[in-house]
Parts: C-alpha cells; sequence; structure tokens
C-alpha cells in the first residue's frame, strides 16, 4: 500500500511565511497518519526555483540566481526542520535530474505535435508571473495583486491546452474526488473549462534563469510546464526501476486555491498528452487571511512561522493552524487566537488532563496502578464517547477534514476531564474501601490518555512522546494505530510526572511582545541574510580568537542552550551556545574553541552573553565547535 501527497513547490523568493508552513504542515499530519496506519508513504515538497522574479531579486542582492535560491533554500530546509516536517524527498527544479525530466518532456511534446512555436502577445505580472488576457484583468491590473502588467510580444512556443479541453472536462465529471472541495470543482468546470481553454504559452526568450529548450537555446521553459513535472521528476520519471512506477499516480496534491487551475487543468493536460496516469486527487484550500487581506509575499503582510515556533513549539503552531482553520475555507491569522488557543485546548484540556491524571497515580499509588480494578457507572458513557470519535477522527482525516479529526479528539479529552469531576477520586481517596473503585477511575483515565496520544501524533509528534513518557510508555504493541480501537490495551501502569506538557501563557504580555514581529508592515525583504561576496575589509571587522571553556552549565528551562565561562587571554566572558543538544557541559569544559571577540553582547533568557563560539553544522542536524589543529595559547588571534 502506498500513499503519495505532495504540496507546491514553493517560490524561494524570499523567506516563507505561515501561509507554506499551513500547506506542509497539513500534508505532513497526512503522512504521518497515512504511515502510522501502514501505508508506505512518499511526501515530497520542495521549492520552484526558475523564472524572472528570483532573477530580479538575486540581481538586488548582488548574487547569482543559484547563490539567492541557495541560501533561501538553506533556511527553507532548516524551518522545515523545527516544524518537525518529515518530508521524504526535497525537489528543487534547478537538480539535474528534474532539467533532464523537462527537457525530455518539452522535446517529447513538440515532437508529437502537443508543443508548436509561434509568437505570443501579452499582459504579464511579473511579481505573480502569470499572463492574463484582456478580460481578466481587474480595472487594467493584475486580479491576484492588483499591480500593473506588462504588454509583451515575443516568439514563444505554445502547449496545445485547447486539445485536451473535451477529455478534461469529462474527466472532472466522471471523477467527483477528482477536485476538492466540491466548489472548487464548479469554478474550474464553469469558469474556465466551459468557456474554453487558449493554448498555453509555455517558453520564454525574456530572461536567461530558467531550463534551456534543449532543441533551441534561446528559450527557457516557462514556469507551469517546469515546476509541475516536479511531481514525477522527484520520482525518477522516464528512469529505470523508479519510484514512478510504485508511486504515481499521486494520492493528492496539496495546493492553495489560487493554483488549483494550473493543478486541474494544466497538470491533467500535460499528463493526458504524455499518456500517464492523472492524478487521484487535487485538494485547493483556503488562504490564511490578515488584516482582510490574503497573506503574501508580495504584499508583504507575512507572519515568519520560526519566531511563532521558536517561542511555543512546534506541535502548538501545528495544532493552531490545522484546528482553527477549516481546511478548504479562508481563516484569519491572529496572535490572539493563536495564544488563547494553546491556553484553552492544549494547556487546559489537554495539559491538565495529563497532569491531573498522572499526578493522582502518583499520589494516591505512588505511579503503578493495581491490577484489581472496579468500573463505575460512568465508564460506559466514556468507553462509547471514545469508540464513537475514534471512527469519526479517522473518516474525517482520510477526507483532509483536519479541523473535525482534531475536533473529534478533543471531544474524547474534554469528556475525560469531565469524568475526573463526576467520580470525585480525591473522595475515594479518602475510604480505603473505595481503593479499587480509585484504581478502576484512574485507569479509564490513563487509557483514555493513551489512546488521545496516539490519535494526535500525526498533528503533534512531540506531546505525544511527552505524554508516553510520563504514563510510562514507549514506541511498541500498546502504541500502535490499531490498539485504539478497542478500549483496555493498557495491562500495567507506572507514571511519573515530569513538566506540564504545555505551560499556560500570559495572554497579555505575549501579545505585546509579539505585536512588532507580526506587524502588517514588516517586510522580509531587508531582513534576508544572503551571503554575497566580501571584501577583505569586511572580513577584518571580525574579531576572532582562541579561547578555553573553563566552565560550563546548562541554561535552566532551555533545553538547547549552554552557558560557559571562556579563558580568552586574561579575560573571562561568558557565552550562551545553542549547543546542549551536541555537547554536554562536562565534555565541553577544557575545549579550545574560536570565539568572536567583537560581537555586540546580547541578553539570552537573561543571561548577558558577550561573543560567539563558531560551530560546523550540515543538513543531517550534526554540529560541532571549531577549535586550534595545534597547540594554541587562549588569547591568540584568529585571521
Ligand atoms: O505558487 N494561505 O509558489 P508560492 C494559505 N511556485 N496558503 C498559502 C498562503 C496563504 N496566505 N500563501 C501561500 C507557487 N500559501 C508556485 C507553485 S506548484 C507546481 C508551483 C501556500 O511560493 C499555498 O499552498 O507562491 C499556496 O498554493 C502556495 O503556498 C504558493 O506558494
Ligand atoms: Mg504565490
Amino acid at each position: 500500500m502506498t500513499y503519495y501527497i505532495t504540496t507546491p513547490i514553493y517560490y524561494p523568493s524570499d523567506k516563507l511565511h505561515i501561509g507554506h508552513s499551513y500547506t506542509t504542515v497539513a500534508a505532513d499530519a497526512m503522512a504521518r497518519y497515512k504511515r502510522l496506519r501502514g501505508f508506505d508513504v512518499m511526501f515530497l515538497t520542495g521549492t520552484d526555483e526558475h523564472g524572472q522574479k528570483i532573477e530580479n531579486r538575486a540581481q538586488e542582492v548582488g548574487v547569482t540566481p543559484q547563490k539567492f535560491v541557495d541560501d533561501i533554500v538553506d533556511w527553507i530546509k532548516d524551518l522545515w526542520k523545527t516544524m518537525d516536517i518529515s518530508y521524504d524527498k526535497f525537489i528543487r527544479t534547478t537538480d539535474k535530474e528534474h532539467i533532464e525530466v523537462v527537457q525530455k518532456i518539452f522535446k517529447k511534446l513538440y515532437e508529437q505535435g502537443d508543443i508548436y512555436k509561434s509568437e505570443y502577445t501579452g499582459l504579464y505580472c511579473t511579481p505573480c508571473e502569470s499572463f492574463f488576457t484582456e478580460h481578466q484583468l481587474v480595472d487594467g491590473k493584475c486580479p491576484d495583486c492588483n499591480r500593473d502588467v506588462e504588454k509583451v510580444k515575443e516568439e514563444a512556443y505554445f502547449f496545445k491546452l485547447s486539445k485536451y479541453q473535451d477529455r478534461l472536462i469529462k474527466h472532472i465529471e466522471e471523477n467527483p474526488n477528482f477536485i476538492q472541495p466540491n466548489t472548487r470543482q464548479n469554478e474550474m468546470l464553469n469558469n474556465f473549462l466551459k468557456v474554453g481553454l487558449e493554448d498555453l504559452c509555455v517558453s520564454r526568450t525574456s530572461f536567461k534563469w530558467g531550463i534551456p529548450v534543449d532543441f533551441d537555446n534561446k528559450h527557457v521553459v516557462y514556469v507551469w510546464i517546469d515546476a509541475l513535472s516536479n511531481y514525477i521528476s522527484a520520482l525518477g520519471y522516464l528512469g529505470q526501476d523508479t519510484d514512478y512506477k510504485k508511486y504515481w499516480p499521486a494520492d493528492v496534491h496539496l495546493v492553495g486555491k489560487e493554483i488549483i487551475r494550473f493543478h486541474t487543468i494544466i497538470w491533467p493536460a500535460i499528463l493526458m498528452a504524455l499518456d500517464e496516469p492523472l492524478p487521484k486527487q487535487i485538494f485547493g484550500h483556503g488562504w490564511l487571511i490578515i488584516d482582510g487581506g490574503k497573506m503574501s509575499k508580495s504584499v508583504g503582510n507575512v507572519v515568519d512561522p520560526s519566531i511563532l515556533v521558536n517561542r511555543y513549539g512546534s506541535d502548538a503552531i501545528r495544532y493552531f493552524l490545522l484546528r482553527e482553520i477549516s481546511f478548504g475555507q479562508d481563516g484569519n491569522f491572529t496572535n490572539k487566537a493563536l495564544i488563547t488557543r494553546i491556553n484553552s485546548d492544549l494547556a487546559n484540556d489537554l495539559g491538565n488532563l495529563t497532569s491531573r491524571t498522572v499526578a493522582m497515580i502518583e499520589k494516591y499509588f505512588a505511579g503503578t496502578l493495581p491490577t484489581e480494578r472496579i468500573d463505575n457507572e460512568y465508564d460506559a458513557s466514556v468507553k462509547s464517547i471514545i469508540s464513537h470519535n475514534v471512527a469519526l477522527m479517522e473518516e474525517n482525516i482520510e477526507r483532509l477534514f483536519f479541523d473535525k479529526s482534531l475536533e473529534n479528539i478533543w471531544i474524547i479529552i474534554r469528556r475525560l476531564n469531565k469524568y475526573i469531576d463526576e467520580t470525585t477520586p480525591w473522595l475515594l481517596a479518602k475510604d480505603a474501601n473505595d481503593t479499587n473503585k480509585l484504581a478502576g477511575v484512574l485507569y479509564t483515565l490513563v487509557e483514555g490518555l493513551r489512546i488521545v496520544s496516539i490519535m494526535i501524533e500525526p498533528f503533534m509528534p512531540n506531546t505525544t512522546l511527552k505524554i508516553w513518557q510520563q504514563i510510562g510508555l514507549s514506541r511498541g504493541e500498546l502504541t500502535h494505530w490499531d490498539t485504539i480501537h478497542e478500549f483496555g490495551k493498557l495491562t500495567q501502569v507506572h507514571a511519573k510526572k515530569y513538566d506540564n506538557i504545555f505551560p499556560r501563557i500570559d495572554v497579555e504580555k505575549e501579545l505585546t511582545e509579539l505585536a512588532h514581529p507580526v506587524s502588517a508592515t514588516s517586510q522580509s525583504n531587508d531582513k534576508l541574510d544572503i551571503t554575497a561576496e566580501i571584501s577583505i575589509d569586511d572580513f577584518v571587522k571580525v574579531e576572532l580568537k582562541i579561547g578555553e571553556v573553563i566552565e560550563c552549565n546548562k541554561v535552566p528551562k532551555a533545553d538547547k542552550l549552554l552557558v560557559s565561562k571562556i579563558k580568552i587571554g586574561d579575560q573571562i566572558r561568558t557565552i550562551v551556545s545553542g549547543i546542549a543538544l551536541y555537547y554536554s557541559p562536562e565534555e565541553f569544559v577544557g575545549k579550545k574553541v574560536v570565539v568572536v571577540t567583537n560581537l555586540k553582547p546580547v541578553k539570552l533568557r537573561g543571561i548577558l552573553s558577550e561573543g560567539m563560539i563558531l560551530c560546523a553544522s550540515d543538513d543531517n542536524g550534526n554540529l560541532v565547535a571549531i577549535g586550534p589543529l595545534g597547540e594554541m595559547v587562549s588569547g591568540a588571534v584568529v585571521k
């Protein structure tokens, strides 16, 4: 059983924002769910790196387009790592294999007459990389971003889209699940297909940053054939013994609603021309709206997901995105809604259920539940709510109704919390005759919590592990998805309290602190740290010295930080570094490292950090500190 799911490949013209995280988190939740159900999953994401806009952006920054996209792609991969995105493959349209596939597709379509040469006159919007016809414009401007369009005329290749019109209509009408949600299906049929399709311009001569048409070098392949082919080039299409055979056709392409037209008309037509099967489903979800408009790079009203993930953790952000907005519709993004949900659903409902259950098992039974237990009058209702909502949750997530499937899980969580109030375990604890009854109550709670912990894993994989730690579970027979279909699997229970899984947030304080980065005008352009070439004069501004670590400790409540005292010549400096996952304080003491000594000091977690320890890290999450290869005294200058 295979399952192939994709996100759009994003333009690395700038850092991504929370709108991109939204699609990617949704795809990740689904990929994780399918893996838990035993599917062999291929989860693809990546970047769409060619085009005029990237060429322009690189020029502004003063680097080559390749260097420009390389740096942003590094940033994107880091973001996906911090958001626990478990993609199986990351495709870049600058990958050699992709380029070859696109060139072969273009040539094949040309040779069989589906692509022909002609002349293009059109109205082009550079930021959106789209051509429009006169009647598509709104007040003479781009219908998507409301900016000026340019009139362009040039020799170009065209794809015979019109030829596939009738087959497309037939396919869509015969396969009601092909385009989801249903409203989008009608939109495609009535607004585009039945109006009549025009042939599509598929090459450009006005810029160079693209895949060259190999039999006519002054043309580059124009965006959609390049971009859409990623879904099969990533599987090694046209190669031998490839994943293409195994995973194609895709089970679902997740996309934002603004590109559903390309995915449900152009892409299937290309596949028809190639005589390949069509994807089973394209799901066009709604937009994250901020201050009444679509959050968008070209508008500049974006929220940086990395800031939110650093503050609240990836699980909270993932939960919020999928719970708050019903998949398929637009939804508002506000910090207040985010924090309110973290407090009510995570800290209160789930956090309290976990901490109360575990605390009571510790308090009344020293952490180990006796096996003699008596049921009570409320158990039947709890069990039936659980089994009913387990079934609904599965149905909903299969249909990509993430918000509904989370609601099913929370119905269980809230029912269990209510059960605590109904059964009043603290009263049962007062009478030795009620011990077996008390054990029964706590068993229902902990078994319910076990089921919940498994159900939330696709959405919040870290929280699942934290709950397991507290109820003494590790991945194994009792954590398989199938075990949630039957109440009572847990036999022995050992519970131990750790930190709250979701501490409550001070709403007012957070809103004030967040106000700045989320302001609608915050332009992310000037925050891009693309590394252009620097001169020696720039380099010598950085003062580097050898330092010796003479003391090192963990920073309280910060999993990733160590605070070190570093001897540099006859000075001793305090430096906070994000290396706690790689070095223990004990092993770091005595190391000689390279320190940036003229950095402006900054306060990190209340500690003034006076410099930076140089480290190297790779894409696989390895990190090492950098030091001298031979003997060298502390304080020596590095240059
Ligand atoms: O369109 N709300 O790339 P892109 C929800 N390269 N989702 C949003 C969003 C928002 N406000 N903003 C962006 C491209 N997205 C092409 C795709 S695919 C073969 C080529 C998400 O960087 C959503 O998934 O503009 C949307 O479709 C995608 O990012 C657009 O990303
Ligand atoms: Mg876009």
